[in-house]
């Protein structure tokens, strides 16, 4: 068994004050011992277009989809828009679930977490999201949850997670999710 666990993290907005980008930040500094997140920005990867793809994948698409094979685990940390999964996310998993069968998220452990400043912490927006590793037989980590709710109350103004009772939250959630990856890999 290897001794650390690869994990790629990415954040489904782009905006450089992003809660969930600060998130993900918080999850790679609580990275248990035996994980290490590195994180694909996804400002790299366009909007998915057939065309595009059949004449070869763009350069950030090629190093997206080379960075997930790399990883053991795929962590995606992603707001919540209109009640579903931002098109950042949304676009990045489906040029990551092609070709179908032999993609780069075929069979890979996922985890994801949120977070908004409303109420629900992107409850909606991560239950639509794991829809998507059904077609893509992705392992979608069932439990536990993070769900960031109020979340401009637990970051402090240069996007450090502040909040000791979330972060508690996200360390026991990748020890968890260090246990889940480790069954497959
Ligand atoms: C939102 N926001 C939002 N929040 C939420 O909890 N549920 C929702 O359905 C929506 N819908 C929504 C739509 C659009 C188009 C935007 C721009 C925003 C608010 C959202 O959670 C908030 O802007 C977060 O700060 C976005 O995440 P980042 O960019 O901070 O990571």
């Amino acid at each position: 068994m290897a001794a650390t666990i690869n994990i790629l993290g990415i954040a489904g907005s782009l905006r450089k004050d992003s809660l969930n980008r600060s998130l993900l930040r918080a999850a790679v500094e609580l990275a248990p011992e035996g994980m290490a997140i590195t994180t694909f920005d996804l400002l790299e990867v366009p909007l998915y277009n057939g065309d595009v793809e059949a004449d070869g994948d763009p350069e950030g698409v090629a190093r997206f989809k080379q960075a997930i094979r790399e990883a053991d685990g795929v962590l995606m940390v992603t707001p919540e828009y209109n009640h579903g999964v931002p098109g950042v996310m949304k676009n990045a998993v489906d040029w990551a679930s092609r070709p179908p069968r032999t993609a780069a998220l075929t069979g890979k452990p996922v985890a994801l977490m949120g977070a908004s400043p409303g109420i629900t912490g992107t409850a909606r927006g991560q239950s639509q999201l794991r829809q998507a590793f059904e077609f893509t037989n992705s392992y979608c980590m069932p439990q536990p949850e993070v769900l960031v709710f109020s979340a401009l109350d637990k970051f402090d103004a240069s996007g450090n997670l502040t909040d000791e009772r979330t972060r508690g939250n996200v360390t026991k959630f990748l020890v968890a999710f260090e246990a889940w990856v480790r069954r497959f890999v």
